[in-house]
C-alpha cells in the first residue's frame, strides 16, 4: 500500500509519480489518471497487452491494483485476446469485436497483435507507445486528464517504421470498456431541419453503430454518446459519455459483447478507408473525449458544457479570462428576410432596424457576390456582386458600424456552382471518379480540399475578403455531403487518403486564418447542424443547430443538443410567423423566449415589424443582455423535457457563483385547464436569499419577493393560474441578496 505522498515513498513503494493526473506503479504495471471526481486505470496484463482495468469515480489516493489479468477465455470459441477488454486492441490472433486497428502489409499478412514497449510522461497524462508482436508497426497511445473536470482526452499516433507501405483500413481513436452490466445508451441523430433528437435505448447484446459515411459530421447522428447504468435520469445515477473530435467520416461502435461487457470504440469511419503509410510515416487519429458523472445525464452535460467553454472553444486574443470564450454578440441575420435577394439598401434597411432592436453584429447571409441570384450559381467566385454592390462591401459596412453593431459575412468555401467562373477554369477540382457522373445536390460539386491548389485557392481568397474589409464574423457554411469521393492526382491505392487529407486541410485553413485574424469569430454552419463536433469547436466560436426556427420545434432540438453541446454555441434566431416549414403562428414573446434559451439572434424580415413588435423585441432583448451570461455559461438544469408530446418543458440555468440563475417556461398545449406544475429549482445555494424577477410572465400573486435557495428548492414557483393556453412562454430571473 502507498502511504505517504512524498517522492521518497513513492519511490521505496515502486510507485512513480509522472505529473499531476498521472501515476505509473512499476511494480504492477498500472497506469492511473485522477481528475476532478474521476480515476481512469489501465495497465499492462501478463500477456503484454494494454488492458483497461477501472473508469468511474474517483478512487482513494491509497487505493492499489495488483497487475492486469487477462480475461479468461469462453470454451474454445472466444479466446482471452477477444474477451479482454483491450486499450487498443490490433485485428489480429482470432479477435472478434471490434478492432481499433486493423492493417494490410504488402505481404499480404493482417494479422496485427500489438504489446506495450514503453511509456513518456507528458505534462497533463502519459503517452504509452505498442509495437506490433514482430512487425516494426508502432502505436503512441496519448492520454491527457483535464484536473478540474476529469474528461480524459485519447488518440492514437499510428507509425510505419518499416521499409515497406503498410495500408490502415480501420483507425479508432479509442476504445472505451465498460463492465457487464444493464446500461441505457443515449446519441443524438436526426436529419436537415429535424436535427438533434435524442435517442435512448436499452443496450442488448451485440453492436449499434453511429455513424457518418458523408465526409463531414453530417445531421443524421452526432459524434457523442451517453452510457447510463441501469435506466435513463437527468439527475442521478453514473453515467459515461464520449465525444469525437473529427468532422470527417467518423464511426462510433458500442458493443455489448458474449460476456454483457461493453465496449465503445470510435474514430475514422472504417468504411471505404485505406490510408498507406509509407516507411517513416504516421497517421494521427483524431481525438476521443471521455467523461464519467455520478449524477444523470445533467451531471455530465454540465461537465462537457464547461469542459467546452474552457478547453475546446478558441479562445481568441488577449490571455486568461480575457481570451475565454465571451457570450455571444446577439446578432440579426438577413437570410429569412431576403434570401438571395441582398443589396446595399435593402441590408442598410434592415441594419438600421436591427439597430434600434439593440443588436450587437449584422450579419449579412447567402446572396453578395459571383453571380449569385439564386442556388445555382456563383459558388466558387467570391468577388462582390457588382450589381447589387456596386461600391463593393465597404458603404454597407461602414453603415454598419455607424449604427453601432459588427459586421458578418456568408460564405460557403468548399463548394463550387458548375455554373461558376471557378469549375469553368477548374473542373478538376472537385472531387469526382474521372468518367463517372457527378452528381451535384443543392446544384453544387464539392471541392476537393485534400488538394494542395484547392486549400491554397481556399485559403487566399478568405484572407482576402477579410484583409480588405472589416470583417468580425464568418459564417461559414457546408451545403451538401460527398459524393464520388475521387482524387485522382494519387495512384489508385492512394485517393481514399482524401477521408482524413480534406478535414485536415479544413483545420489547417482555419487554423491560419485564426494566425492572420485572431479576432475574427467563426460560426460553423453546414445546412443548419449539419457540421457540429469539437473538431471544429476548436476553431468555430458557435454554430447552426438547425435551418428550423420554428419555435415550439427548436425547443425540442435545443433540449437535444445540450446533451453534448453548450448552449454558448446555440444560435437561435426569432424569425417570422406564421413559420415556413410548419405553418404555425406563434406569438412575438415565444418566439424570443424560446431563443433566449441559447445564443439569442433575429432572423426575421423586421423592415416589417410594427411598433409593439419593435418594442417587445427590444424590451426583451435588453433583459437578455443583463443574464445572458448565466444562460449560456452557467450550469444548466433540465427541469422538465418539451420530448414526447409533452404539455409542458422548462429550463434553469445558475451562474458559477451562485449568485444568479435564469429559467425558462414553456406550454405546449394546455389541457383539462391544468396548471404548470410546481417548479422546484436547483443549483442554488440553499442558505442564500434570492430575489425572483419577472423577465416575462407572473408567478401566483403570493409569491415570496425574496425567499432562500431552500425554498426555491424545495418549495419551487408557482405560475400565476393565468399561464395556460397554447405556446405560451415564461422566463424569471433569481438575483441573490
Ligand atoms: C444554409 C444555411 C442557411 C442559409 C443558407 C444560404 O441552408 O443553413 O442558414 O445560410 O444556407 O444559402
Amino acid at each position: 500500500m502507498m502511504k505517504a505522498f512524498t517522492w521518497a515513498a513513492l519511490l521505496v513503494t515502486g510507485v512513480v509519480a509522472m505529473a499531476q493526473t498521472a501515476t505509473f506503479d512499476t511494480t504492477t504495471k498500472v497506469f492511473r489518471l485522477n481528475g476532478g471526481n474521476v480515476s481512469y486505470v489501465f495497465g499492462v496484463n501478463e500477456r503484454g497487452e494494454l488492458q483497461q482495468m477501472y473508469w468511474g469515480g474517483r478512487l482513494g489516493a491509497e487505493d492499489t491494483f495488483p497487475q492486469a489479468k487477462p480475461m479468461m477465455g469462453w470454451a474454445s470459441f472466444d479466446s482471452p485476446y477477444t474477451t479482454t477488454p483491450q486499450e487498443y486492441a490490433g485485428w489480429g490472433a482470432g479477435l472478434f469485436v471490434e478492432p481499433a486497428l486493423k492493417v494490410t502489409f504488402p505481404d499480404g499478412n493482417r494479422d496485427l497483435v500489438l504489446h506495450y514497449a514503453s511509456h513518456t510522461v507528458t505534462a497533463s497524462g502519459v503517452d504509452v507507445v505498442m509495437k506490433d508482436i514482430e512487425r516494426p508497426l508502432f502505436v503512441t497511445l496519448h492520454y491527457a486528464m483535464d484536473p478540474a473536470s476529469g474528461i480524459l482526452a485519447r488518440s492514437a499516433t499510428i507509425e510505419n517504421r518499416g521499409t515497406t507501405a503498410v495500408t490502415v483500413e480501420q483507425a479508432a481513436a479509442a476504445a472505451w470498456a465498460l463492465p457487464a452490466g444493464h446500461y441505457t445508451l443515449n446519441y443524438l441523430t436526426g436529419r436537415w431541419a429535424g436535427e438533434w433528437t435524442l435517442t435512448q435505448e436499452t443496450l442488448h447484446p451485440g453492436a449499434r453503430v453511429i455513424e457518418s459515411r458523408r465526409g463531414t459530421t453530417g445531421h443524421q447522428a452526432n459524434p457523442w454518446f451517453a452510457i447510463q447504468a441501469g435506466g435513463p435520469s437527468e439527475d442521478s445515477g453514473e453515467v459515461w459519455f464520449g465525444a469525437l473530435a473529427w468532422s470527417g467520416s467518423w464511426r462510433i461502435t458500442v458493443e455489448q459483447d458474449q460476456l454483457d461487457a461493453v465496449r465503445v470504440t470510435g474514430g475514422f469511419n472504417p468504411f471505404d478507408f485505406g490510408y498507406v503509410l509509407h516507411p517513416g510515416e504516421k497517421l494521427e487519429t483524431p481525438v476521443f473525449y471521455g467523461g464519467y458523472s455520478a449524477h444523470g445525464m445533467g451531471g455530465a452535460s454540465r461537465l462537457l458544457h464547461h469542459f467546452e467553454i474552457a478547453h475546446i472553444l478558441p479562445h481568441r486574443i488577449g490571455t486568461g479570462e480575457d481570451a475565454a470564450p465571451k457570450p455571444r454578440p446577439v446578432i440579426y441575420n438577413s437570410w429569412e428576410a431576403t434570401e438571395f435577394n441582398v443589396t446595399e439598401a435593402g441590408q442598410i434597411a434592415l441594419a438600421e432596424r436591427a439597430a434600434a432592436l439593440g443588436v450587437d453584429r449584422f450579419v449579412m447571409d447567402d446572396g453578395w457576390f459571383g453571380q449569385r441570384k439564386d442556388d445555382h450559381a456563383g459558388l466558387g467566385d467570391w468577388y462582390v456582386n457588382p450589381q447589387k454592390f456596386p461600391h463593393g462591401l465597404k458603404p454597407l459596412i461602414d453603415k454598419v458600424h455607424a449604427l453601432g453593431m459588427d459586421f458578418g459575412l456568408w460564405v460557403e468555401p468548399e463548394m463550387v456552382n458548375p455554373n461558376s467562373d471557378l469549375y469553368r477554369k477548374h473542373p478538376d477540382w472537385v472531387l469526382n471518379f474521372p468518367g463517372r457522373p457527378r452528381t451535384e445536390q443543392r446544384n453544387q460539386l464539392v471541392l476537393n480540399l485534400a488538394r494542395p491548389d484547392v486549400k491554397e485557392y481556399v485559403l487566399d481568397f478568405l484572407d482576402k475578403l477579410l484583409t480588405e474589409n472589416d470583417i468580425a464574423f464568418l459564417k461559414w457554411d457546408y451545403n451538401r455531403n460527398w459524393s464520388e469521393p475521387g482524387w485522382d492526382q494519387l495512384p489508385p491505392a492512394e485517393q481514399k487518403k482524401v477521408y482524413v487529407a480534406f478535414t485536415e486541410n479544413l483545420y489547417s485553413i482555419l487554423a491560419e486564418l485564426h494566425k492572420r485574424h485572431p479576432k475574427v469569430e467563426l460560426e460553423s454552419c453546414s445546412g443548419g447542424g449539419g457540421r457540429v463536433d469539437l473538431g471544429i469547436l476548436r476553431y468555430a466560436d458557435e454554430v447552426w443547430p438547425s435551418d428550423n426556427t420554428d419555435p415550439f420545434d427548436r425547443l425540442s432540438q435545443q433540449y437535444g443538443f445540450t446533451y453534448a453541446y453548450t448552449p454558448q454555441i446555440m444560435m437561435a434566431w426569432v424569425t417570422d410567423s406564421p413559420h415556413w416549414l410548419n405553418k404555425r403562428s406563434t406569438s412575438l414573446t415565444y418566439r424570443m423566449l424560446s431563443s433566449m434559451e441559447g445564443s439569442l439572434g433575429i432572423g426575421a424580415d423586421i423592415t416589417k415589424w410594427n411598433n409593439e413588435e419593435m418594442a417587445t423585441a427590444k424590451r426583451l432583448i435588453a433583459a437578455y443582455h443583463q443574464v445572458q451570461r448565466t444562460i449560456v455559461q452557467g450550469a444548466q438544469y433540465r427541469l422538465i423535457s418539451p420530448l414526447n408530446g409533452s404539455e409542458f418543458s422548462a429550463t434553469q440555468t445558475v451562474n458559477q457563483d451562485q449568485s444568479q440563475s435564469v429559467v425558462f417556461l414553456y406550454i405546449h398545449s394546455t389541457q383539462e385547464g391544468r396548471l404548470f406544475p410546481l417548479l422546484k429549482l436547483k443549483g442554488l445555494d440553499p442558505k442564500a436569499d434570492y430575489a425572483l424577477t419577472s423577465i416575462e410572465g407572473k408567478a401566483m400573486p403570493d409569491t415570496p419577493a425574496v425567499a432562500s435557495g431552500a425554498w426555491w428548492m424545495n418549495h419551487g414557483l408557482q405560475m400565476d393560474g393565468d399561464f395556460r393556453g397554447d405556446f405560451q412562454a415564461a422566463a424569471f430571473r433569481l438575483d441573490r441578496k
